[in-house]
């Protein structure tokens, strides 16, 4: 089982759970010790970024929720 799990909701955040940093642009690092899980924004609309703010509810967003496979990294 993988230490670092990374997983969309439905028409919502990604949902990251297991010890990860996060930084942003400039290279600080974000405090996220204290949250067990966490929320990536993935709408685009919060306004707390990069964490959602529940902001996609009030948007109504709409994800694809099928992974394309030729958008896929390739495997090295
Ligand atoms: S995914 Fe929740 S505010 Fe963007």
């Amino acid at each position: 089982m993988a230490e670092v799990s990374i997983r969309p909701k439905p028409n919502g955040p990604y949902l990251i759970e297991g010890p990860v940093d996060i930084y942003d642009t400039a290279g600080n690092k974000l405090a996220t010790d204290d949250r067990p899980r966490i929320a990536l924004c993935r709408c685009g609309a919060s306004s707390n970024k990069p964490f959602c703010d529940g902001t996609h509810s009030k948007i109504g967003f709409q994800a694809a929720e099928v992974i394309n496979p030729e958008s896929a990294e390739p495997q090295t």
